[in-house]
């Protein structure tokens, strides 16, 4: 009997910097091409372009992002790069953010409506930060926070991330966390997130084609079967809108 041969996997990158002039991320398309040719070498199949949009920052909007997704998935088609860019934004937690998912302002991940990639801010805990998760999720919508263990308060409290996790939030590590590229008390933490199941992503979170990009393949090495779940199975749930349970919420 022949042998079946394994199929790559088809790693998907949840949360990439990618699109050119929207934020901290690439200024021209030439740097947003090199990022895609080297997330193609790293393994990956597609991406989610993820500008930040941080109000009096970054004024991205989902028009904006669309259109840019669009012309740069055209500029890759172009260039014989076989990669798929796909639509989401990373959206600072704030308390304006409800307000702008009710008036229709917000670009969920792959724009299904179901996951909303949220970034905390570095060292505290906003007091209204928890009153907005479970706001999204009373209105369908699943936050998703971007690198937990870049905030200070959750490295060091990983139970408040078990204690969201319950109620169906999920969360993103950096696959650069988990290498070591940003510290000892960052790679703990991500680990931790990891093993207890209060993070279902492992993104880059890249901003250009250097050390945060490279770290995903590095990472895929370091998870071991753990990747094809979380850079595989996990990002293609929530880029065709499907539910993911977090085991934390179901063991703890
Ligand atoms: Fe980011």
């Amino acid at each position: 009997m022949a042998m079946k041969k394994a199929a790559s996997p088809p790693y998907i990158d949840l949360h990439a910097h990618i699109l050119p002039g929207f934020d901290d991320g690439p200024e021209t398309v030439e740097e947003s091409i090199e990022m895609a040719r080297a997330y193609v070498e790293a393994g990956y199949a597609a991406v989610v372009a993820t500008p930040h949009v941080i109000p009096g920052v970054y004024e991205n909007t989902r028009a904006s992002i669309l259109r840019g997704v669009k012309r740069l998935q055209q500029r890759l088609h172009d260039a014989g790069i076989p990669l798929t860019v796909l639509p989401g934004a990373e959206y600072h937690l704030t308390d304006r953010l409800v307000p702008l998912l009710q008036e229709g302002g917000v670009l969920t991940l792959n724009d299904t409506g179901k996951h909303l990639l949220v970034e905390l801010p570095w060292v505290h805990l906003p007091a209204y930060a928890s009153q907005v998760l479970f706001e999204l999720l009373l209105a369908g919508v699943t936050p998703i926070i971007a690198h937990p263990e870049r905030n200070e308060f959750l490295a060091r409290h990983p139970e408040v991330l078990r204690g969201f996790s319950r109620r169906g939030v999920l969360a993103q590590v950096t696959a650069g966390a988990l290498t070591g590229l940003f510290g000892p008390a960052e790679r703990r933490a991500s680990r931790i997130f990891i093993e207890e199941g209060t993070a279902q992503f492992v993104a880059t979170d890249a901003h250009n084609a250097g050390r945060r990009l490279k770290a995903g393949p590095e990472a895929m090495r370091l998870l071991g079967a753990k990747a094809q779940l979380l850079i595989c199975e996990h990002p293609a749930a929530v880029i065709n809108g499907a539910a993911i349970y977090a085991a934390a919420s179901r063991e703890r």
